[in-house]
């Protein structure tokens, strides 16, 4: 049986997903909305290992404080992804943060796990991020598990931060 995991805001280069280890059975898939068909085309970006796939995309809320951006949602359909990743988007996007934690519930299977990576830069405005984070993401799923981040840290940003990250995780409460 397969199973699915998505990570938002991936990255071009899909390096947290090529960083981790996957069993046979998982398909994993990396969405950005810097990719685009020519640039997939264009033979230039990072090989990736066969059960891997790119996907151009964002997730964006009604009137985004980006001129001319439309809304946009996740492209999958319902209860398909066991676990969803997203590294270092919402200290620069927390525009997003409402309709990351809507979008992902709808996308994971009843029991799949969402997992969160912010910086803490030791000011009140990291803290007000993850404490909104929290909040939210208590107000869809329920528990939420705020730790410093342990490693192993697998993309740029993990490394540089590794000594400031936030591991945030919940999980889709289990189907009755
Ligand atoms: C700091 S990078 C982190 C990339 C990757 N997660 C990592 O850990 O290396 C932030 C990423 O968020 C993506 N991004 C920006 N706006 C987004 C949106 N509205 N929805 C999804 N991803 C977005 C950017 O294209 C960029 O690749």
């Amino acid at each position: 049986m397969r199973e699915y995991w998505l990570d938002v805001g991936a990255g071009v280069d899909a390096e947290h997903w090529a960083a981790t280890p996957a069993p046979a059975y998982v398909c994993r898939v990396a969405m950005d909305p810097l990719l685009t068909s020519g640039m997939a085309a264009s033979g230039r970006l990072a090989a990736l290992p066969p059960d891997m796939r790119r996907v151009g995309g964002e997730i964006r809320p009604e009137r985004s404080v980006e001129a001319g951006k439309a809304p946009s949602f996740l492209p999958f359909r319902s209860d398909v992804f066991t676990r969803v990743h997203c590294g270092f988007v919402l200290h620069l996007y927390l525009e997003t943060l409402e309709r990351l934690v809507d979008e992902t519930h709808w996308v994971l299977l009843p029991s799949g796990e969402l997992e969160v990576f912010i910086p803490h830069f030791g000011d009140v405005r990291s803290e007000q991020i993850i404490q909104r984070t929290t909040s939210q993401l208590e107000i869809r799923y329920g528990r939420v598990e705020v730790r410093r981040a342990a490693g192993p840290f697998t993309t740029f940003w993990a490394d540089l931060y590794r000594d400031c990250t936030y591991r945030l995780v919940c999980r889709k409460e289990p189907s009755k």
